[in-house]
This record gives structure tokens, C-alpha cells and sequence, in this order.
């Protein structure tokens, strides 16, 4: 049997070598050059196009090679009777936590006002405020919400978290469900956005929710850009109200040459890099998961397609 490789990333050759290294003794094919569809027994995937998955008849497994599954749940076509994988990487976690606790200690420590003073060569300093008085609400507390909840609280942070069902989690306030939502939005002064894109996701982060957060607070997106309105998001930062925000995921990616959000002074734009997937460790995982669905044992981190996640 075979396996089906797709990915646009550029280093698509790095992650073959990864792959071909943890999977010795297996062909893996490169879409569109797979050979006869029939011997193709598991699939790893990156922003496939639609309707491809269909046609491999004798899938026992597809496997993603992010942590984030719209695009592939998103697939009309997608086999859903096949069991379909999301890529849980410790590695991805930490990363993601370094992106997240950089980006909370920039604003906490107001960098970037200091960076702006330092533009017009004045020196002025303001109060320092501790880590323990600073309210940060983690929405979504998955793998890699719950290792920013230790990083950030290992800063002494005050931490809130929120997911879609109940969680309880050592040193943070959980909440959970959409009617918990507007309590912990009241109480952020930092909201970071770890939730996966859903029915439910979708356009969260709109002028109500933004209405809903203190005056002067701060949002770090490292979702999915569709989880927020980009109008709302500007409106609310150009009255005030949001003090700024990062972002590193858009509705549209690469953000289009000439986007407001690129010279928007409250904003900080990272190419969607908080948590890259590394084909080094990804291999091993997959590897795994091909010798599972191959001896019939349940595959890991299964996806719920009706969830989206
Ligand atoms: C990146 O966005 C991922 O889903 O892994």
C-alpha cells in the first residue's frame, strides 16, 4: 500500500524527507502524481483541494498536517466514514505558549507605547503594573491552551480560561459555553483566541464582544482570522476602545498588499507563524498513526466532523 502526500507549504520537500525517514518501508505519493488511487490506503494532508479525498476508495485513515481542520471538515466530498486525524504536536504547544507569552509580556509591559515614545525621542515613563493584578482569558483549552495557561501562570498572570465544554484546569477560572462568554470577556483586560474555527466560532469576536471587553483591553488572535470581523475589530480599536491587538491569522491570507490592518498603529501583524507545524516531530506522530488504522487499533486525536475539531 501507499500513502498520499499534499501540501503547498514551500517546504514540502523537508517534510517528504521526515516522512519517507519514519516510514521506511512505504511509498509515499505525491498528489497529483499518486499512480492507481486504489492502492492508497492512508492520506496526509495539508489544504487539499476539495473533492481529491473522495476518490482513494481504500482510505484507513487521513491525517492532517496542522492542528487545524476547517479546510479539510470544510470538504463536501471528504470520506467522512473514514477516521480523520488532527496533528496534537508537544512541540506546537510550546511553541505556540512562547508566541502567546511574548505577546502578552509586550503589551503588559507596554513596549509598545515605549516604541512609539522612542520614535519621537521622548522619554517618559509609566506606572508598572504586576503580572498577578493582570487579567488574561484564555478562549479554548485545548493542548495548546492549556500549556499558555501554565507558561502564562508560571509568570504569575491572572488567568481565566474558556472552552465549549466544561474544563477544569489547575491555577485559572474556567468557564465554558456560549452564555458563560460575556463573563469572561467583561473581566479580560488580555483575550487570547486558541479556538479552533467552527459553526461556532465564526465571527465571535464582533463589536459585541469587543463592546463587551474593559476599555483599553487588548486581543491576540492566534486562531483563525475568521473567528474575528475585521471591520469591527478596526472600529473598536479607532475609537479607543481596544487599546491594540496581534494578530496572526486573517479572514484572507497572505493579508492582502494595501489591508488596513498592515499600518493600523494598533495592530501588530505576524504571518501566521505563532505555531508552525515541524515536520521532524510531526513524522514520528503519523508514522504512528499509519501503524494504528494498519493493525486496527482506534487512531488518536480523532476529529469530530460534526464539530468541526
Ligand atoms: C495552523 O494554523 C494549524 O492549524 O496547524
Amino acid at each position: 500500500m501507499a500513502i498520499l502526500f499534499h501540501s503547498p507549504w514551500d517546504n514540502a520537500d523537508q517534510w517528504l524527507a521526515a516522512l519517507r525517514a519514519a516510514l521506511p518501508d512505504d511509498e509515499i505519493r505525491v498528489w497529483p502524481d499518486v499512480g492507481p488511487v486504489e492502492a492508497i490506503d492512508f492520506a496526509f494532508v495539508w489544504q487539499i483541494p476539495h473533492g481529491v479525498l473522495a476518490t482513494f476508495p481504500n482510505l484507513l485513515g487521513i491525517a492532517s498536517l496542522g492542528a487545524g481542520v476547517d479546510a479539510l471538515v470544510a470538504d463536501p466530498g471528504l470520506p467522512r466514514h473514514v477516521p480523520i486525524t488532527r496533528l496534537l504536536d508537544p512541540l506546537m504547544a510550546d511553541r505556540m505558549a512562547e508566541y502567546v507569552c511574548a505577546t502578552v509580556l509586550h503589551h503588559h509591559l507596554g513596549l509598545d507605547v515605549y516604541g512609539e515614545q522612542q520614535s519621537r525621542e521622548h522619554w517618559q515613563r509609566h506606572p508598572t503594573r504586576d503580572a498577578r493584578d493582570r487579567t488574561v482569558a484564555l478562549l479554548g483549552l485545548g493542548q495548546m491552551g492549556q500549556r499558555c495557561a501554565q507558561r502564562l501562570g508560571a509568570l504569575g498572570f491572572d488567568l481565566l480560561g474558556w472552552s465549549r465544554s466544561a474544563k477544569q484546569i489547575d491555577g485559572m477560572r474556567c468557564s465554558h459555553g456560549p452564555e458563560q462568554m460575556q463573563q469572561v470577556l467583561e473581566q479580560a483586560e488580555i483575550v487570547v483566541l486558541l479556538l479552533p474555527l467552527t459553526a461556532g466560532t465564526a465571527n465571535l469576536m464582533d463589536s459585541a464582544a469587543f463592546n463587551a471587553m474593559p476599555r483599553g483591553a487588548y486581543l491576540i488572535n492566534c486562531s483563525r482570522g475568521e473567528a474575528v470581523v475585521e471591520d469591527d475589530l478596526i472600529a473598536a480599536l479607532d475609537s479607543g476602545h481596544l487599546a491594540g491587538t496581534t494578530l496572526d491569522a486573517f479572514r484572507a491570507e497572505p493579508l492582502a498588499f494595501g489591508h488596513p490592518l498592515w499600518r493600523h498603529p494598533k495592530v501588530r501583524v505576524t504571518p501566521h507563524i505563532a505555531s508552525l507545524s515541524e515536520a521532524r516531530t510531526a513524522a514520528l506522530i503519523l508514522a504512528e498513526q499509519v501503524r494504528r488504522a494498519r493493525n486496527h487499533q482506534p487512531l488518536e486525536n480523532l476529529v469530530d466532523t460534526e464539530n468541526g475539531y
